[in-house]
């Protein structure tokens, strides 16, 4: 047994090993929906642990891991240890998670296994949350790796690499090449809530938007790419004023492949652009208002000049915001209110703080462009009192660009598997 993990607001985790047949806390999951099951599986070896907090002395079990050995060639040294867990599902989003998946990582260092692996669903973002907070490392995705019910999944493959083991293990990093990879598999959208991701650029030295005030000097056809990716299957792009001033957008258009995806999802044609603006002086005659398959909504609190505001709505859906709060919770919950719940924030700068200071982002998709360009910052405005943390899940890089994915960590809550 591991050392007992003190857990804030939950107790004392531990994890047990147990014969495979011993009796498993229930835990159903989304992920678990199998089908036919093969009978050559059902000869595989695999080890168990049963998940265990305590409180005041009292123990009960709230889920389970399993390990199956995986080999990459024939020597002792090539094989690792795969593991998978289970949690009940009234002991979900309490960082149980990452504890016990970490404790079994170390155990199984500690029984000589240098390479430990995990694989998840590339859908299930909490899982890989909870595995980054584990101390596994993302190392890419396996296409079509895994039968379910209703079809092939590929899964994210993390490892967990015994620090005492040979410096060349403990010390790489494994950084996939953007090459070969699916973006669409790499941007996943969560199911079943809502998600705010921003996506920005930026330089070694933190610009935001080159010499001509435009971002595009700054990216690659990568990282277009990347942009849109993360566009394709969102419900709206949300910028502030000075970005369209800057940017002037043109109307978001899909393919016909992306059409038929998103339709299968419910969502609109094409994502919608919407536009926070106090002043509402924006570039009416830009193509993006006349020829958008869903017109332009603009955001706007209260107070807007009425001749400005007849004009917007002329060219634009006008949501008033109510103005009660900080403004930009406001804009949030006025985009979930029209059923828009998947949310890409692109800037620009002002924008950005704005949302910061809501605490409501959940993902940050960054490049870092290998250029000086001297000037600017990602976010402007007051700074917050305690800084949001959040942790890296992904990183590809492509002719020197780094394409970073951050989840929000919001406590321990947000480690486990949405239920
Ligand atoms: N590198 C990148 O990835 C990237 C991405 C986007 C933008 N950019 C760059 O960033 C620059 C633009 O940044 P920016 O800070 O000037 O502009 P911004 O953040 O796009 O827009 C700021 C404007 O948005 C409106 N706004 C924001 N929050 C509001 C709120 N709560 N209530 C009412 N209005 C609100 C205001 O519009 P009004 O002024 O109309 O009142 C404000 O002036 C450009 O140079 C652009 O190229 C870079």
């Amino acid at each position: 047994m591991t050392v007992p993990f003190p857990l804030d607001g939950v107790g004392t985790v531990t994890i047990r090993r147990v014969d495979n047949d011993a009796p498993r806390p229930e835990a159903p999951s989304e992920y678990d929906d199998w089908g036919e099951r093969s009978p050559e599986a059902a000869g595989l070896r695999v080890e168990r642990w049963l998940i265990e907090v305590a409180v005041d002395g009292a123990t009960t079990p709230v889920g389970d891991l399993s390990a199956h050995a995986v080999w990459n060639g024939p020597t002792i040294g090539s094989r690792a240890l795969n593991i998978g867990i289970s949690l009940a599902m009234e002991w979900r989003g309490r960082g149980i998670g990452a504890v016990a998946q970490r404790l079994v990582a170390e155990e199984l260092h500690a029984e000589g296994v240098t390479r430990v692996e995990a694989s998840t669903d590339v859908a299930n973002i909490a899982e890989q949350r909870a595995l980054a907070r584990a101390g596994f490392q993302l190392e890419g995705v396996l296409r079509a790796s895994q039968q379910r019910r209703d079809g092939l999944h590929d899964l994210q493959l993390w490892s967990h690499i015994d620090p005492g083991a040979s410096p060349a293990a403990a010390t790489s990093t494994v950084l996939a090449s953007i090459d070969g990879i699916d973006l669409a598999r790499a941007y996943p959208w969560p199911t079943g809530r809502p998600w705010l991701r921003a996506m920005m650029v930026l330089t070694l030295d933190g610009a935001v938007a080159g010499a001509d005030g435009r971002s595009g000097s700054l990216s690659s056809r990568t990282d277009r790419r990347v942009m849109a990716e993360v566009r394709r299957l969102s419900d709206v792009v949300l910028i502030g004023a000075g970005t369209l001033r800057a940017e002037h957008y043109t109307p978001m258009r899909m393919r016909a492949g992306d059409l038929a995806e998103r339709t299968a999802l419910g969502l609109d044609q094409a994502p919608t652009l919407a536009v926070v603006s106090g002043s509402l002086d924006l570039p009416w005659t830009d193509p993006v208002f006349a020829e958008s398959a869903t017109p332009p909504i603009v955001l706007t609190p209260p107070g807007a000049d009425p001749d400005r505001l007849a004009e917007a709505r002329a060219h634009a859906d006008v949501i008033l915001l109510p103005g009660e709060r900080d403004g930009t919770t406001e804009v949030v919950e006025a985009l979930h209110a029209r059923g828009l719940h998947r949310i890409v924030c692109e800037g620009g700068v002002r924008l950005l703080a704005g949302v910061a200071r809501t605490g409501l982002m959940d993902e940050v998709d960054l490049t870092l462009s290998p250029l000086l360009a001297a000037g600017g910052q990602v976010a402007v405005g007051p700074p917050l009192e305690s800084p949001m943390p959040f942790e890296l899940v992904q990183t590809l890089h492509h002719e020197s660009f780094l394409f970073t994915r951050y989840l929000a960590r919001r406590g321990p809550a947000a480690s486990e598997p949405p239920t």
